[in-house]
């Protein structure tokens, strides 16, 4: 079976579900959950709106623009700040990625941490599959960030929630005492050139700090603050991905970004040089 259930409990009656056969999970109460063909397995809550996360298009924006390497470095403090701050008794960490997306950065704390068991979690299951195909051997789940999380208690020794919804609540109730919670926010100065052309939204200024009094309040205290704040000198391509991939491409098409203006620079024609402006924010549970 592809889903280690030692993760999970029922997202009806919070009870633990256990692997009643092959292809399904259940709990004492007598929820049942199938899994699907790629092995991942949905667990929303009754009534769980229709939002289904980020769509096909947006992920495969994301893939391609995350595999030019151009935000390597987010990945690379994510790992650093991990590696030197987590504080294991011998075994590999169990690691969640919360709203994994295409899996680029739970795939790379993976290969940092040999042996690592990974819960792979989003509401897109375009996305849990995507994000699986890279990380075979980690348990995929649909579920809906906002709800209270199918996951067990103290579970986690580290969670990742990068460019995504946060439920600081229930991020304490998963990661266990000593664990570790790493968040990426952007800046208001993130991308802010093609955010002038007008083919994405604003970013309201102070994330990193509303996050911080967020989680501080929940259960999490400060480790490190890390800003990130370079230019990345991007063709076309890399820019419609870049739109095409965030909360924009609900709004505006990626085609429209070549209507828009671009402050081209360097000699070859096509080049927009794009501020990256991150805030790598690492917590640990109190
Ligand atoms: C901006 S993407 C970031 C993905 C990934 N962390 C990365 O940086 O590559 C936001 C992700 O959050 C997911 N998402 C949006 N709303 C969600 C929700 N309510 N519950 C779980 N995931 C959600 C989307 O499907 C998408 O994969």
């Amino acid at each position: 079976m592809s889903i280690d259930s030692t993760w999970l409990r029922c997202p009806n009656c919070f009870q633990p579900l256990e692997s009643v056969d092959e292809r399904v999970l259940g709990c004492d109460t007598g929820h049942r959950f199938d899994l699907t063909k790629h092995g991942t397995v949905t667990l929303l809550p009754p009534r769980a709106p229709s939002l289904t996360g980020d769509s096909r298009e947006m992920l495969e924006a994301r893939a391609e623009l995350l595999q030019s390497g151009v935000y390597e470095p987010i990945a690379r403090a994510l790992e650093d700040g991990a590696a030197a701050n987590l504080h294991l008794e011998g075994s590999a960490p169990r690691i969640v990625d919360l709203a994994c997306g295409t899996g680029y950065y739970s795939g790379r704390l993976s290969a940092r941490f040999d042996g690592a068991n990974l819960l792979l979690v989003d509401r897109s299951p375009t996305a849990v599959r995507m994000a699986r195909r890279g990380n075979p051997h980690a348990t995929g789940v649909v579920l809906d960030l906002w709800r209270p999380l199918p996951i067990r208690d103290a579970v986690a020794d580290l969670s990742i929630n990068v460019f995504a919804p946060r439920n600081p609540d229930e991020f304490a109730r998963i990661t266990r005492e000593g664990g570790l919670l790493a968040v990426v926010v952007p800046t208001d100065r993130h991308l802010a050139e093609l955010r002038s052309s007008g083919a994405m939204l604003d970013i309201p200024s102070g994330k990193a700090e509303q996050v911080t009094t967020q989680l501080s309040s929940a259960g999490f205290d400060p480790v490190t603050s890390t800003t990130l704040d370079y230019v990345a000198e991007l063709d076309e391509a890399q820019c419609a991905a870049l739109v095409g991939m965030g909360p924009a491409a609900h709004h505006v098409r990626p085609s429209d970004l070549a209507a828009a203006p671009s402050p081209g620079v360097g000699p070859g024609a096509g080049i927009t040089a794009v501020t990256v402006s991150v805030d790598v924010l690492l917590f640990r549970r109190r």
